[in-house]
């Protein structure tokens, strides 16, 4: 492990999903349960990181004297709370599943069953990895994260391309045992010149290490 890299490093990584709200008692949310984000927190606080953890709603706890929690809700407060502290980090690791959209309209009481169809408008919510990507300066990097269905590789690479991130690493939903639901994944990781690693299906903690080994060996 290429571990003097990260040490007295500040780091961001979002982790877990956003919830978007549509009234008081309910919300538009989805699957992630955080642990793949909380795995990497962990890994580089271990390594003697500053880690600034900025978490959506999970059901996990983190402790460690080396990560500062944020607790967020919706993707517009995980996008301010990172807006905030990027400018002096040094890499920005954004493991979230945020939500694309969000309600235009909060209603402030619970909405009635009155109508047969009940729509929705939603409107697009920032991209924060994308901001981050574009917003960087010499010294930092940018690391995202891409979940595919199909065409994997090609719209990981365009995705990087897109957020200008320095790698994105790529969980594919066709895989078993990888994604939200489960304590192992299997990764890809596409580096910004091109060039692709592949790790076989291991538990979460092991691919942080694997993708920290991996921004330290190619992105140092
Ligand atoms: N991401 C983000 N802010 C958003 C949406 C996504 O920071 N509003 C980040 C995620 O944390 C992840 C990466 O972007 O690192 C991939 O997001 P994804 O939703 O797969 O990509 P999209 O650009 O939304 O493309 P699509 O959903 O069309 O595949």
């Amino acid at each position: 492990m290429t571990t003097d890299f990260f040490k007295g490093k500040k780091i961001v990584i979002t982790a877990g999903p956003t919830y978007e709200k549509i009234d008081p008692v309910r919300f538009i949310g989805n699957y992630s349960t955080g642990r793949m984000g909380y795995a990497i927190a962990e890994e580089l606080a271990n390594l003697e990181a500053n880690v600034i953890l900025v978490s959506g709603p999970t059901a996990l706890k983190i402790e460690h004297e080396n990560i500062q929690v944020h607790h967020v809700e919706s993707a517009l407060e995980m996008y301010h709370k990172c807006i905030e502290v990027f400018s002096d980090c040094n890499l920005a690791i954004m493991s979230a599943a945020v939500a694309d959209y969000r309600p235009e309209h909060y209603h402030d009481v619970k909405i009635k069953k009155n109508e047969e169809v009940l729509t929705i408008n939603l409107i697009k919510n920032p991209d924060i990895l994308y901001t981050l990507g574009h917003a960087k300066k010499a010294g930092q990097l940018v690391i995202g994260f891409a979940l595919e269905t199909h065409n994997e590789i090609e719209n990981a690479r365009e995705k990087l391309r897109r957020k200008n991130a320095d790698a994105i690493v790529l969980n594919s939903l066709n895989d078993p045992g990888a994604g939200f639901k489960h304590d192992t994944n299997k990764i890809s990781i596409i580096l910004e010149k091109g060039t692709i690693f592949e790790f076989p299906l291991k538990d979460k903690h092991a691919v942080a290490k694997d993708i920290l080994n991996c921004i330290a060996e190619n992105l140092a």
